[in-house]
């Protein structure tokens, strides 16, 4: 049985104050689930989530650092830092990272590796843009942005690898892919991994859809059997809405 993750990505939002305050619900109102579950709150923050979440399951997750160990990197934060204040899990990849910040195959391979050199989990994103999805070059695109950056890792690395698929197109946007549309590129993936390793690291590899995820679509999109949870933008930042989709699950 795969593990199972519903992660909160809290992007740029949430001050101090409602940090605490969402944090506080959480923790008071988190369903039993046996899904993993996840917050990533922005950096200035992590310190108090970890704290505040030390006898809680909930974990916490960083939403990007640099490659480098430490150095002349004004206003990057590395594993290391990371680590020192109790963060395991790193969120590298996302889309708005590649399309604000410049963030491209060749610098996520260095960023998975020094965080994967760390032993730190990476939430590795990816998915295509509408362009793509309308041109049908979808599963190229995405078998490409998987072999650029994470297929020249070792096998046994691949246990610190959760993936999230997330289609550019269904971020923020409110419309979201299918469950069909989800189902069929999360097994395509599964393939690729297992045509470039083999079935171990394919059927052990959680793979998470995100993109406009809400509690009225959350069941169905979960339903499906290569779709193994969610990274949520918009509707983790609500306590009701995070808690009915990890109920969903
Ligand atoms: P939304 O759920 O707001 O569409 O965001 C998805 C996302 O980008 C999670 O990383």
């Amino acid at each position: 049985m795969r593990t199972q993750i519903v992660a909160g990505n809290w992007k740029m939002n949430k001050n101090l104050e409602e940090t605490e305050v969402l944090l506080s619900e959480l923790s008071a109102k988190l369903p039993d689930t046996n899904a993993e579950v996840i917050v990533a709150p922005t950096f200035v923050n992590l310190p108090l989530a970890v704290n505040h979440l030390q006898n809680s399951v909930i974990q916490v997750a960083a939403q990007n650092m640099h490659f480098a160990e430490s150095g002349a990197y004004t206003g990057e934060i590395s594993a290391d830092m990371l680590l020192n204040i109790g963060v395991e899990t790193v969120i590298l990849g996302h889309s708005e990272r590649r399309a604000y910040f410049g963030e491209d195959d060749a610098l996520l391979t260095q960023k998975v590796d020094a965080a994967l050199a760390k032993n730190m989990r990476v939430i590795f994103c990816f998915g295509e843009e509408l362009g793509e999805r309308k041109s049908g070059g979808h599963f190229e695109v995405v078998e490409n942005q998987l072999k650029n950056a994470i297929f020249h890792l070792e096998k046994e690395q691949w246990k610190n690898i959760i993936l999230a698929y997330e289609p550019v197109w269904a971020i923020g946007t409110g419309e979201t892919a299918t469950p069909e549309q989800a189902q069929e590129m999360h097994a395509f993936i599964r393939k690729t991994i297992e045509e470039a390793y083999d079935e171990e690291v394919a059927a052990g590899v959680t793979i998470l859809y995100g993109g406009s995820v809400k509690p009225g679509n959350a069941e169905e999109i979960f339903s499906k059997p290569d779709v193994d949870g969610g990274l949520i933008g918009g509707a983790s930042l609500k306590c009701d809405d995070f808690t009915t989709i990890i109920k969903a699950i």
